[in-house]
């Protein structure tokens, strides 16, 4: 047997238990965010600040990078993002300490600059909103996107809390599906403007984790306009060199 084989075994093995993982896990539901959307950004921001960097850094990213393509003013920037930064070009960092984190929760809360890209945008949407009532659990909640989650219903008073409903599988014997989730008490948002606020924040870690995609695109426009400047140069060109030859 040649070298690939060997090396084939694992990777269809590999495959194999991504399809079957993949096919055990839920649906996710589109955010049907926009990128583009400076104010759904800002209200993101502002969100993230509040609710979630309290525990999560997010230590790629500087508050003037998101005054500049937030179009937010110095003053703006300072008075509704930087509650625990005091220079414009710091990074964002978590209020509570690594460790104490890491001791409380069991494990340390993730850095946020790359979430979005690593587990896509559709996933933070979707794990904000999973969050439901399970006894069982030292939160007294669980995750519909990440069962066994150590993080806490941090968005409750807004959303409430909701129980799951598993029902069995007809197929399978022992294994059960997510059916819905029904609303026990409920927050100081409606389901729809919950949705919004998820989507808002989703919106905005996905900006950052890609923060030069605005720079890029402006980058895009110019490179055509270069191309195109060049090629009638590249004809004209032509022309005068083909001139005596025919
Ligand atoms: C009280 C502290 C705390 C707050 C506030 C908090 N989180 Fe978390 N978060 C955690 C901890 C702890 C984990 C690690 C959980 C785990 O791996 O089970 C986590 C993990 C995550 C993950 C990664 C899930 C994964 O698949 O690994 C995402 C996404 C996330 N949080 C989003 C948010 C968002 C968005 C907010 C704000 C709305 C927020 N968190 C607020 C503590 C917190």
């Amino acid at each position: 047997m040649g070298r690939f084989p060997r090396f084939g075994v694992p990777l269809v093995a590999l495959l194999l238990a991504g399809g079957v993982f993949a096919a055990s896990t839920i649906e996710l539901e589109p955010t049907g965010n926009d990128p583009d959307n400076i104010n759904s950004l800002q209200r993101g921001a502002k969100n993230f600040m509040n609710y979630c960097a309290g525990c999560h850094s997010a230590k790629y990213v500087r508050f003037n990078i998101i005054g500049r393509d937030l179009e937010l003013s110095e003053d703006q920037l300072i008075e509704n993002l930087m509650f625990n930064a005091e220079k414009t070009f710091e990074t964002i960092q978590a209020t509570m300490p690594l460790d104490d984190a890491a001791r409380w929760f069991g494990q340390p809360p993730p850095d946020m600059s790359l979430m979005a890209r690593a587990r896509g945008t559709d996933y933070v949407y979707n794990f904000m909103k999973g969050f439901y009532l399970d006894p069982d659990s030292p939160t007294g909640v669980d995750n519909l996107v990440l069962k066994g989650t150590s993080m806490p219903h941090v968005l409750w008073e807004l959303q409430g809390y909701q129980s799951a409903t598993f029902v069995q599988d007809e197929k399978e014997e022992g294994t059960t599906h997510f059916e819905g989730f029904e609303t026990v008490t409920a927050g100081s948002m409606t389901a729809e403007e919950f949705d919004n606020f998820a989507r808002d924040t989703a919106n905005f870690l996905e900006y950052i984790s890609e923060p030069i995609r605005s720079t890029r695109r402006v980058l895009g426009v110019w490179v055509l306009i270069y191309l195109s400047i060049f090629l009638v140069i590249a004809i004209m060109l032509k022309r005068q060199v083909w001139k005596d030859v025919s």
